[in-house]
Parts: structure tokens; C-alpha cells; sequence
């Protein structure tokens, strides 16, 4: 029974099959197979079609099998933008954001980010490891099976690679594949202070060699925003990360329209994320140079800030992809129900659409389309099967899980029927 399921009988398979991001009216093509099955050998999807055809005749042994009657099963979630290895929290400064205070207020006094560095700084290698263990289960609970995580609380280069070493035996010991990302433009530290092009100089110097050197990180990321790091700041730096072999994503016109998703297209990222102030221009520019827009509402909906033109983006071309940006202070919230309701109810962003945002998109703007996102065969066996029959289900069901099953590499990982502590009705 070693990594061999097959799923059969769901009411729909929702395949999103493809490989590589879906732009426009493709986002809306989820390929479903109705009364579907997939076979799933040595961890890896060996095929997906209708039960009759597929699974009616089969020699099962050696499989688990799977019943999805009457259930919806749809690729593992991806979520492609988090921050979830740190230490300390910060539900003091929430209370001050719903007094009024703005998130950059409290940064420029010192709270924000930086409150989180000296937390993280301070925190044991093993104390982020249990931590960010545990919010990688609850991510599981949700469905993810691959999640991007970044640096970005250290800033110095001990903390930052305490960061990286912690995802990466997280990688090694927990279900999820982890997606790891060198943040250290996160913030200027505060021994860098109105010194921000000499931190640049040091994070291309001492930081990104050994993490390169290490293979610590795939992705370097940076806070591109007024009062943190400049458009021609991050242009230099991020120039130097692409040609030291890191895949490119930045945090872009979050706050203020800088001009980060013009740049974002210019230097040919994978993603750029947040994009609540983009410009027309900038997301034509991303468009065509297939940027993934990564949105976060969840952010959007703790700031209490307008949410991202997602509509807009996907009628103009854009692939979109959804994300929690799980973090200690601008949305500290790993749910990817929530994040799904608020994109359909506030983004006008379809079902059908939020479902591609967080798999084929996902895996896209994490440079993993072609392993992870879709149900097709040659792809980890990664399989989720929800409580209902439709995926439509899941914005409805608002702010609640509906994920009954996670199979990661064809290896059942998760299963809210078999929770110890529930009564039984
Ligand atoms: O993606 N915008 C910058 N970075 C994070 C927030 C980090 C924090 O507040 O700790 C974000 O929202
Ligand atoms: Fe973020």
C-alpha cells in the first residue's frame, strides 16, 4: 500500500489540469470530470478519467481505495505567499490598528516588522521549528500541500539563515513541501537606519553568497515601498539576487503606487504580490511578461484597506494567483476558506477562478507548475477531497473548512473524520 491510492466516485474531479498559469477566461476552465476517479503509484498521478472507465475492472491490490461519493476532490492547495516561520506576536498592535492606528505608523515607531525581528532574533532555532510546525499543520487541515515561506524577521545574516534552516527541516519533516524565500530586503534594520543602500550592499555581499552557497532559498523577495526600499533600490538588488541564480518576487504597490509591478515586469519575476495600488500600465506590463499577481484579501481585510482590482486583472490578462500572506501583523490568519470568500464576495473574483488561483496559478508563481496545481498524470499525487460535491461549496461555506481529506504524494496526511475529541453524530 506504499504511496498507491486511487479516489474513486467523486461526484466531481476538479482536474484544473494544466501546465503552466491560466490567464483570462482560462482561469474559469476547471476541467472537471464528473463522477471521476485518480489513480495515484508510488506517490505520483498515474491517471484521472471517469470511475466506469477507470478504476471498474482494475486489479486494486495493493491500493488504498478511497470512496468519494457524493464529494468533490480537487488538487492540493498551493499557497504561494506566507511568512510563517517567527517568533513572538504582536496582538498588542492589533488592538492599536483597531484604536486607528495605521500599519506604518506603528512601523515607523518601531512596532511592525521590526518588533517581530527583535522576537525572531531572540527566538531558539528549536522554538521556530515547533512553532512553524504547528502552523504548518493547521495549513495541512486547509488543504495546502505546498507553501511558500519566507525569511525576512532576521535581517542579519545569522537570523535570516536560522530562518531558512529552520523551512528547511520543516521541508524534510513535515508533509508540505515547503517553498523557501531569502526576504531579507523585508525592512532596513534598525543598525542600518537611513543607511538603507549600505544594508543593500551588505545583503549582496555577505548574505545571498552563503545563501546560495547553502541552497537555502529558490526565491528572493523585498518590501518594494515607500519608506522601506526605493523601485531603483530593489531594481539593483534584486538584479544582483537574479544573477547570483534566485528566482525573483517582490511585495509591489501595497501601500502607494511606486511602480513595483512595472518593475516586477521589467525584471521578469515570477510573481508579483499585494498589488493594491498597481497601475493600468503596471499590470499590462505583468501581463505581458507573465507575472503572476499574486493577491492577498486577507491582508486587504485586516488593514481594512480596499481589496486588489482582482477583476480587472483577470479581464486585462493577468494570471492570478491567491495567497494568505500568513504573518505575524498584517494578517496573521492561515485560511484559505477565508481568503477564498473574501476574493469571491469582495474581488469579484468567481469560484471558478479562486479555485485556479490557489492551485495551477499557485504552483506557477512558486515555479512548480509542471510538478504540483493540477490533477493530471506525472504530477505528485497530491488530492484533496472536500465534505461536499461541489467546490462552490467552499466560499459559501464562509470562513469554514470544508476539507475532509489531504492526500500528499499519495500518502493520506490528513482526515477531520478520524479527530479524536469529536462526538459523534
Ligand atoms: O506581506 N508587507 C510587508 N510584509 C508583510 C507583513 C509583515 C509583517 O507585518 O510582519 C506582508 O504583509
Ligand atoms: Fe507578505
Amino acid at each position: 500500500m506504499d504511496r498507491n491510492i486511487v479516489v474513486k466516485n467523486a461526484a466531481q474531479l476538479v482536474t484544473c489540469s494544466g501546465n503552466k498559469a491560466k490567464v483570462g477566461q482560462n482561469m474559469s476552465d476547471l476541467c472537471i470530470i464528473k463522477d471521476g476517479a485518480v489513480v495515484i503509484e508510488d506517490g505520483m498521478i498515474k491517471a484521472v478519467g471517469r470511475s466506469g472507465e477507470l478504476v471498474d475492472g482494475m486489479d486494486i491490490t495493493g491500493y488504498e481505495v478511497i470512496n468519494a461519493s457524493g464529494k468533490a476532490v480537487l488538487p492540493g492547495f498551493v499557497d504561494s505567499h506566507t511568512h510563517f516561520v517567527f517568533g513572538g506576536y504582536r496582538a498588542e498592535e492589533f488592538s492599536w490598528r483597531l484604536r486607528g492606528d495605521s500599519y506604518m505608523d506603528i512601523m515607523e515607531r518601531g512596532g511592525g516588522i521590526a518588533n517581530t525581528v527583535r522576537s525572531t532574533r531572540r527566538a531558539l532555532k528549536e522554538e521556530l521549528i515547533v512553532a512553524g510546525g504547528k502552523r504548518l499543520d493547521s495549513m495541512l487541515s486547509f488543504g495546502v500541500t505546498t507553501v511558500e515561506g519566507k525569511s525576512g524577521y532576521g535581517l542579519d545574516l545569522e537570523t535570516e539563515i536560522k530562518q531558512l534552516e529552520v523551512m528547511q527541516i520543516l521541508a524534510d519533516s513535515h508533509p508540505i513541501d515547503v517553498v523557501p524565500t531569502y526576504l531579507g530586503a523585508h525592512a532596513v534594520p534598525e543598525e542600518y537606519k537611513g543607511r538603507e543602500d549600505q544594508y543593500i550592499d551588505y545583503m549582496i555581499e555577505n548574505v545571498i553568497p552563503e545563501v546560495t552557497a547553502r541552497g537555502l532559498a529558490e526565491f528572493c523577495d523585498i518590501f518594494c515601498e515607500k519608506n522601506v526600499f526605493s523601485v531603483d533600490q530593489s531594481r539593483r538588488f534584486l538584479s544582483k539576487a537574479k544573477e547570483s541564480g534566485l528566482k525573483l518576487k517582490l511585495h509591489a504597490d501595497e501601500i502607494v503606487q511606486l511602480g513595483g509591478a512595472e518593475l516586477a515586469a521589467e525584471l521578469e519575476a515570477f510573481s508579483a504580490d499585494h498589488l493594491l495600488q498597481a497601475s493600468d500600465i503596471g499590470l499590462e506590463a505583468m501581463a505581458r511578461s507573465n507575472v503572476v499577481a499574486t493577491l492577498l484579501p486577507g491582508t486587504a481585510f485586516c488593514l481594512k484597506e480596499p481589496y486588489a482590482r482582482g477583476r480587472y486583472m483577470i479581464d486585462h490578462g493577468c494570471a492570478v494567483a491567491l495567497a494568505t500572506d500568513l504573518n505575524p501583523g498584517s494578517c496573521f490568519s492561515e485560511s484559505i476558506p477565508l481568503i477564498f470568500s473574501l476574493a469571491a464576495l469582495y474581488m469579484n473574483i468567481s469560484p471558478e477562478e479562486a479555485v485556479t488561483a490557489l492551485t495551477i496559478n499557485g504552483a506557477a508563481a512558486v515555479d512548480r507548475a509542471d510538478t504540483v496545481g493540477s490533477l493530471d498524470p506525472g504530477k505528485k499525487g497530491d488530492v484533496i477531497i472536500l465534505e461536499y460535491p461541489s467546490y462552490k461549496y467552499i466560499p459559501y461555506h464562509a470562513a469554514v473548512s470544508c476539507v475532509e481529506k489531504v492526500i500528499k504524494s499519495g500518502v493520506l496526511v490528513y482526515d477531520k473524520g478520524s479527530r479524536k475529541n469529536k462526538f459523534t453524530f
